[in-house]
C-alpha cells in the first residue's frame, strides 16, 4: 500500500514559521514519527514551493498510489489548476490544514481543492496528517475487501 503526503508552499518552514499558528515542530521530524507509526505501508513525502512541481507530482503519482494527503498551503485558496489535477487522478485525496482556516482571514475560508477531495481535516495541527493517512489506509482495505480477488 502506497500513500503520499504532499505539502505546498512555505510548509518546508514548519517549526520556524509562525509557531503560534503552526506549532514548534518541523515536518521532517513529524514525518519520521509518522513513518514509524505506519511502518507496514509505504509512506512518502514531497514538498515544493512551486505550483508546477506540485502538479507534476500529482500527475506522476496519482495513477499509482492508494491515497494522497495534500496540504497545498496558500495555493488551496487560489489554484484551480491543483483542483483540476486532483479531479483528474483516480487516487483518493484528503485535504489537510494544520490551522483552523475557518477561524482565520476570510480569504482562507475558501478552498478550490475541497470539492475534488474525499474530505478535509482542518485545525487539528499536525495530527491531521496522521488521521488522514489512517483513514486512507482503512478506506483502501475496505475497497480491497469489496472488490475481492480478481477484480
Ligand atoms: C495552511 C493554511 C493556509 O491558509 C496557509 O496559506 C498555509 C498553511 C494550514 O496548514 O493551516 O500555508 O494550509
Amino acid at each position: 500500500m502506497k500513500i503520499l503526503i504532499i505539502n505546498g508552499p512555505n510548509l518546508n518552514l514548519l517549526g520556524k514559521r509562525e509557531p503560534e499558528i503552526y506549532g514548534p515542530r518541523s515536518f521532517d521530524d513529524y514525518f519520521l514519527e509518522l513513518k514509524s507509526q505506519f511502518h507496514h505501508i509505504r509512506l512518502d513525502y514531497f514538498q515544493s514551493n512551486h505550483e508546477g512541481k506540485l502538479l507534476d507530482k500529482l500527475h506522476e503519482t496519482g495513477f499509482d498510489v492508494d491515497g494522497i494527503v495534500i496540504n497545498a498551503g496558500a495555493l488551496t485558496h487560489t489554484s484551480i489548476a491543483l483542483a483540476d489535477a486532483v479531479a483528474a487522478i483516480p487516487a483518493p485525496v484528503v485535504e489537510v490544514h494544520i490551522s483552523n482556516v475557518h477561524a482565520r482571514e476570510t480569504f482562507r475560508h475558501h478552498s478550490f481543492l475541497a470539492a475534488t477531495c474525499e474530505g478535509s481535516i482542518v485545525g487539528l495541527g499536525l495530527e491531521g496528517y496522521r488521521l488522514a493517512v489512517e483513514w486512507l489506509v482503512r478506506r483502501s482495505r475496505v475497497v480491497q475487501k469489496t472488490e475481492g480477488p480478481g477484480d
